[in-house]
């Protein structure tokens, strides 16, 4: 479970990985979990795939079509309407098995028959989900169930899975499994010499040199968040005159302030965007207070309010993944100099 904040590069690696489990002979999906979509509609569709994927080597063998027996009571039973036609298994429903409607069993039975017909195909299953801080509590816990059933059987299914800093805190009642069966290895800003070398490396290949001083003011500048390197390496380039060979401290200053209203125009923004009138209110008095995290009472002061009244204001806004608790009782937004940005545009 890869664990970090807006922009570290989550996703890039989880596309990665799939790369490297399909070099290695595995069956791969990569899967996004948006809002409000629920684990099973999520699963169905990529489970079938997969199904069909082990399906098509040879003809099929009693493993795999039992798997799809399965998914079709497991999809009965969740009643989603993928159902019969999008399944399109011209198969007849396990009864019993993955269909009792209790979504911890019913998923580690599915899991269980999906990791046998891998098994039986002598391949592996890697699930792959990304965003998983948008799945529910209870779902995240029948997740980890499976997980288990699946380690205990010792089957060859993997679920790896990234997602913002709150994930963590989802494992919820199914904690000690949770810590067992995961590793949280957490995604941050590149240090140093990374930074400078994901700007230095690729410009090399082209020919071009970066000036020390340049490098250096570009790395404190984005300070080695992927995303921001990205922006501000982009418009450098750009800004740098053709020919020269060089990107200069001239360059970088000229392309800070196309990197930073390219990003205030779509990273930020987006992100500002999905809140209501009085999540904005809760964001702009944590900016307020300065770059870091903020105890709940100091916000709760900023906006001269008790602390009680707008503590659902800040649960929604963790939901939603705009903020995230670093320890208890403290708030820190999910992107990087988000608070910068709010100063930036006012209120
Ligand atoms: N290894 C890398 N090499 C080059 N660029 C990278 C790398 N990792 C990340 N980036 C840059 O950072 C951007 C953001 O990465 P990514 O989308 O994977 O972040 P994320 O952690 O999934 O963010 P979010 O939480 O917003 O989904 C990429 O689009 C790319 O520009
Ligand atoms: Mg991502």
């Amino acid at each position: 479970m890869l664990v970090g904040l807006r922009g570290v590069g989550k996703t890039v690696l989880l596309n990665r990985i799939a790369q490297i489990a399909e070099d290695d002979g595995y069956t791969a999906t990569v899967i996004e979990a948006p809002e409000g979509k629920s684990l099973p509609e999520l699963l169905i569709p990529c489970l079938r795939k997969i199904l069909f994927q082990l399906d098509t080597k040879e003809k099929v063998t009693v493993a795999v079509k039992r798997g799809m027996m399965v998914l079709k009571s497991f999809a009965k039973a969740v009643k989603v309407t993928v159902g019969e036609v999008e399944i399109g298994l011209d198969i007849d429903a396990e009864k019993g098995t993955g269909d009792s409607g209790d979504l911890d069993t019913d998923l580690a039975d599915l899991f269980e028959v999906i990791g046998a017909a891998a098994k039986a195909r002598n391949t592996a299953v890697a699930i792959i989900i990304d965003e998983l801080q948008y799945i529910k509590e209870t779902e995240f816990s029948a997740l980890i169930m499976a997980v288990h059933r699946i380690s205990q059987k010792q089957l060859p299914l993997i679920v790896i899975g990234a997602g913002l800093p709150q994930l963590v805190g989802l494992a919820g009642k199914a904690k000690s499994y949770a810590e067992r069966l995961f590793d949280y290895p957490e995604v941050d800003a590149l240090n140093e010499k990374d930074a400078a070398s994901a700007l230095k490396e690729p410009a090399k290949r082209e020919g071009v040199d970066w000036q020390p001083q340049a490098l250096k003011l570009a790395v404190q500048l984005t300070r080695g968040y992927p995303y921001f390197l990205q922006e501000w390496g982009y418009h450098s380039w750009n800004a740098a005159k053709d020919g020269s060979g060089k990107i200069t401290t001239r360059d970088v200053r000229a392309a800070s302030d196309a990197a930073r209203s390219n990003l205030d125009d779509s990273f930020f923004r987006v992100r500002f965007d999905r809140v209501s009138p009085r999540e904005k209110d809760y964001m702009f008095a944590m900016a307020a207070l300065g770059p870091g995290a903020h105890r709940s009472g100091d916000i709760a002061t900023e906006l001269g309010v008790p602390v009680e009244s707008v503590a659902p204001v800040r649960s929604s806004l963790i939901k939603k993944g705009m903020v995230y608790s670093p320890a208890h009782g403290d708030t820190a937004f999910t992107v990087p100099m988000f608070n910068e940005y709010l100063i930036r545009i006012g209120r």
